[in-house]
């Protein structure tokens, strides 16, 4: 996550305090009183000169400490507090006039400037207030709506994950709910829930605790309408499910998935959905109690796939929408990640009709998915657990299936082995690339995006490899995106929604990121073979 730092330099004067900057039309009138107090004009105007000197003198004086000191603030309110209060109007023209001559000697070796202050992150209320006006949250509905609607609340959901874990076990929920006729009872996405609107992550930056899933999707998995004729109630918040379920009944999820259950993803949605077949209207699942959908499940592709044929045609996924927010980030960013010669419409002036109408492939977009930061480490730890790739990333027919190390390999060989799919160096990130546009499914490819949370420094050499190497007509990266700052914190959301688009994506078979937006390109019946694994 990225704080943007305000500097010093773009500070404009109405940054200032407005107490150390008196309107210009005040000043007037104080000289003005000041002067009949002075004697005769000529008095006046030489006491004005005399002032002016030593203000001069006085500026310059403190200037000069001041650049000794290597420090620059600003002059206006370093001399506010010794100048006559009639003369700020001219003082300040002074003042710009030194800092505007230092700033033309000092042009060449200005410091960087500092971060001064930090801008919080956003909290999305919008978000939530129109979360909270949906029509939905009405209980003078008929059922299975209203106050004798029925309702599925999973508080046991998992909470300070990324992005695409909330997301995966967010849509299974959802699919739950569905098949089970209740409405589906959502929270915000969230990282702490302790009260608090701000959470610190590694190394001490800010991001909010909790982020209003309508911030990055739409559609019925999130509030929106089912299709005509379909007749499942809408999902709702839990504001409202309050209102109409004061006392559910409460399920602890060990009751019917004990811990450790082999079960496939079918299986747990089979006794689930027989168990609310005859449960009370109003249903809260434990909030101490495991997942329902949990991180072995979405681990293990014979135990996830299963689920697979029913679940991808249900609405859930074929009516699944990023939110506006996220599609402007697109939209925005459209022609940094594809430079194109015709004017393509916005995605946001198109009305919806499917995931997959509206999130096609965008011939000549060859997208990489590099995770790096924490995956060095964790990269090595694979190994060490003997980790195969996660379940959305093990569609059978994929190419570039994960082939486990000989089994004579040594701890050492074994680590190379998952290094080198799991965290791929510049060359051979170079070359993979190229060949991916030999291939059938990547003719034609042309820009090439790289979607990473990589350090800065190494997206440029990475970037500039590809240019210089690669004959890329364009090459940009998650750190070129035009992002404003509600984007920033939804970030990965953008880059799925680039990832789900691309011609061609080679992505992290580890990566639960990368996993999610080849279930969306699967989804939406994109070629098998334009998926692709480093
Ligand atoms: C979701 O976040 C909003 C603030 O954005 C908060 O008012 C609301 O209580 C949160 N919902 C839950 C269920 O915690």
């Amino acid at each position: 996550m990225v704080m943007v730092p305000i500097s010093p330099r773009t500070r404009s004067h109405s940054g200032y305090a407005p107490a150390l900057l008196p309107a210009p039309a005040s000043d007037a009138h104080a000289l003005g009183t000041r002067r009949t107090r002075w004697g005769n004009r000529r008095t006046s105007r030489v006491t004005i000169a005399v002032l002016i000197s030593l203000v001069c003198a006085a500026l310059l004086y403190t200037f000069s400490l001041r650049s000794q000191e290597g420090e620059r603030g600003s002059l206006k309110e370093e001399i506010s507090d010794w100048l006559p209060d009639g003369l700020t109007s001219l003082k300040n023209d002074w003042a710009e006039e030194v800092e505007k001559e230092y700033e033309q000697k000092h042009e060449n070796h200005k410091a960087p400037p500092k971060p001064e202050q930090k801008l919080l992150p956003p909290l999305y209320q919008r978000f939530h207030t129109y979360e909270l006006e949906l029509p939905q949250h009405d209980p003078s509905l008929s059922y299975p709506e209203g106050r004798t609607g029925k309702y599925f609340w999973p508080a046991n959901h998992v909470r300070g994950s990324g992005w695409g874990n909330v997301m995966q076990e967010h849509l299974m929920n959802a699919y739950l709910a569905y098949r089970s006729g209740r409405a589906l009872v959502f929270d915000n996405y969230t990282w702490e829930d302790d009260g608090s609107d701000y959470s610190e992550v590694y190394g001490g930056s800010l991001i909010p605790s909790r982020i209003p899933f309508s911030a990055f999707l739409q559609g019925p998995a999130v509030g929106g309408s089912f299709s005509e004729g379909d007749h499942t109630p809408r999902a709702v918040i839990k504001e409202y499910f309050d209102e109409v379920c004061p006392r559910p009944q409460i399920i602890a999820s060990e009751e019917l998935v004990p811990l450790g259950d082999p079960s496939s993803a079918t299986e747990r949605m089979r006794r689930w959905v027989d168990k609310l077949s005859h449960s009370d209207r109003c249903v809260e699942v434990r909030k101490s109690s495991y997942q329902i959908f949990d991180i072995w499940i979405f681990g293990q592709v014979d135990r996830l796939l299963d689920i697979w044929p029913a679940f991808s045609k249900s609405p859930i996924m074929t009516q699944l929408q990023w939110s506006a927010l996220v599609e402007l980030a697109f939209d925005t960013n459209r022609e940094l990640l594809l430079p194109s010669p015709t004017v393509i419409p916005p995605l946001t002036s198109l009305p919806f009709t499917s995931a997959s109408e509206r999130y096609s492939q965008l011939p000549g977009l060859l997208v990489l998915h590099l995770r790096r930061g924490d995956f060095e480490e964790h990269c090595v730890k694979l190994s060490g657990w003997g980790s195969g790739f996660t379940g959305w990333n093990s569609f059978p027919g994929l190419p570039d299936p994960w082939v486990f190390p000989p089994e004579d390999a040594s701890t050492d060989e074994a680590r190379r082995w998952y290094v080198l799919r799991c965290y791929p160096d510049i060359d051979e990130i170079v070359r993979r690339a190229a060949e991916a546009r030999q291939s059938p499914a990547g003719r034609g490819l042309k820009a090439v995006y790289v979607m990473t949370n990589g350090e800065e420094g190494w997206v440029r050499e990475l970037e500039r490899a590809l240019r210089e190497k690669g004959g890329w007509e364009s090459v940009a990266s998650t750190k070129d995106l035009v992002l404003n700052h509600e984007q920033l914190y939804v970030a990965q959301a953008v880059d799925m929604l680039i990832g789900q688009r691309a011609q061609m994506l080679i992505g992290n078979g580890f990566s639960s990121l990368t996993g999610m937006i080849v279930m969306l390109r699967m989804a939406n019946g994109v070629p098998l073979d334009s998926n692709r694994f480093w």
